[in-house]
């Protein structure tokens, strides 16, 4: 598909055709799975979506970075038509197929360690997060675990725990997990000690230290989970000192590190995975969503010593590793190898562009990112730094009315992220950007509350 003409809006979104859609979605769909716009697609391809009345629009959100070659790749479409031919699922724990030994191989040769590593194949991020927990306790027989605050996880009962954020995700769900132990996470743009960095000697390491002397006894933790950039909680980049200092703890308490590189992983930053920008090797990775080529497919890696602790049994599932989503991954992998030289020059350009809309405009607090992973932080004074939690829902509102699909981010619900597929051209990165600056503009000097 190729349009001469994106954005093109016809119908001011949603469309006819759209709002049609919703009042059955609003029938038959439990009003607590959220929209972030209410716009029905028709058709994907690359960095372009097509709506039902017609619109078209840059994508900046690749389904929540699970497209991150895009849409309809065509090698990944061609991998899955020729697998269709042959079976499109048998359970591997009926009858093995080696699609799922080979992305077992491929994921543990890419992975950072040069040590050997056993790969285990689910359907979700949560899941992969439910089984690195699963692994770790195993291993160290040890209950505990460490996470921090605006962490996301996931939606079931451990990974939820897990999860630093309220609401919508904890509220009214409980009683969640025992044995979760939450630390601040180093978020230096919001520093919760109220230090600056680096001369704040990354006191949020110091912290966990003392409270490993003073609160909770090493013997009883198993694992430190963390993201290195914290997605939903709003794009925060978890400086090297800090994840060095993780990687430090951990071995001098015998306590196993998770590196959740579910939104982080499969080229998003620059590199196959954030972890390789700070010369730290976890003991476990968490991998998702771009890992299964658009369909779902996760990932739960370790150590070969780690994963196969637990009894012959004891990890798996019904549809893990389904086949059709294997050779997808396969195919996902290859083609994330070749795109990974174009991130950083793609992600320097957004990078300078969000930086010259923060001379503009006083709303954008902060503007962070690595490679394709980008955010500004909305607020409403700078020096209190308020967040502007109004305005960033109406500049996406707007955005997708003017053309540009675009999501939020973050615990205090005022930040912008920037997902677009790691094969955009340079010209619709531009146009998209064009859109959110023209928008900032006429949000910022149109105050609606
Ligand atoms: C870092 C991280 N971990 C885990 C998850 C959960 O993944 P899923 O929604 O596939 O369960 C997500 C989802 O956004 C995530 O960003």
């Amino acid at each position: 598909m190729s349009f001469s003409e994106v954005p093109r809006i016809r119908e001011t979104p949603p469309g006819p055709k759209s709002k049609e859609l919703m009042e059955l979605r609003n029938k038959y769909v439990p009003k607590s799975v959220h929209h972030i716009t209410p716009i029905f697609i028709e058709f994907g391809d690359g960095a372009i979506l097509k709506d039902v009345d017609g619109n078209i629009y840059v994508d900046f959100a690749s389904g929540i970075s699970c497209l991150n070659f895009g849409h309809r790749n065509f090698e990944i479409l061609s991998a899955i038509k020729e697998q269709l031919k042959k079976y499109m699922h048998l359970c591997f724990h009926v009858t093995p197929y080696e699609s799922y030994i080979k992305l077992a191989e491929k994921i543990a040769l890419i992975t950072p360690g040069k040590f050997s590593k056993k790969v285990l194949l689910v359907n979700s991020g949560a899941e992969a997060v439910e089984n690195a927990v699963k692994v770790a306790r195993w291993f160290t027989k040890k209950p505990g675990i460490i996470a921090f605050e605006n962490a996301f996880h996931g939606r079931t009962f451990m990974a939820l725990t897990l999860t630093g954020s309220v609401m919508p995700y904890k509220y009214g769900f409980g009683p969640l997990m025992p044995n979760v132990y939450r630390f601040p996470y180093a978020y230096c743009y919001r520093c919760p000690f109220k230090l600056e960095y680096p001369s704040c000697g990354i006191e949020c390491i110091e912290y966990i230290r003392n409270a490993l002397k003073t609160s909770i006894s090493s013997d009883d933790i198993a694992s430190i989970i963390f993201e290195p950039i914290q997605g939903e909680g709003g794009f925060i980049i978890g400086p090297k000192e800090f994840i060095q200092g993780l990687r430090k703890i951990c071995d001098e308490y015998g306590i196993l590190l998770i590196d959740d590189e579910i939104q982080t992983g499969m080229g998003r930053t620059g590199k196959m995975f954030c972890i390789e920008h700070n010369d730290v090797i976890p003991d476990v990775i968490t991998m998702g969503k771009s890992l299964g080529g658009g369909l779902p497919l996760a990932a739960t890696i370790g150590r070969d010593d780690i994963m196969d602790a637990p009894q012959v049994g004891g990890l798996g599932g019904t549809f893990c590793g389904n086949p059709v989503s294997c050779v997808a991954g396969l195919k996902a992998i290859e083609l994330i190898e070749k795109l990974l030289p174009n991130v950083p020059k793609l992600g320097e350009i957004a990078l300078k562009r969000l930086k010259e809309m923060q001379e503009k405009y006083e709303i954008i607090g902060d503007v962070r990112g690595l490679g394709l992973m980008l955010a500004i932080e909305l607020v409403e004074d700078r020096k209190t730094k308020k967040p502007a939690i109004e305005k960033r829902n109406e500049i996406i509102t707007e955005c997708y009315k003017n053309g540009l699909i675009i999501i939020g981010a973050g615990t205090y619900k005022n930040v912008i992220r920037l997902l677009p597929p790691l094969n955009i051209s340079e010209e619709l990165l531009n146009k998209g950007l064009d859109i959110l600056d023209k928008v900032i503009k006429y949000e910022t000097n149109n105050p609606k509350s």
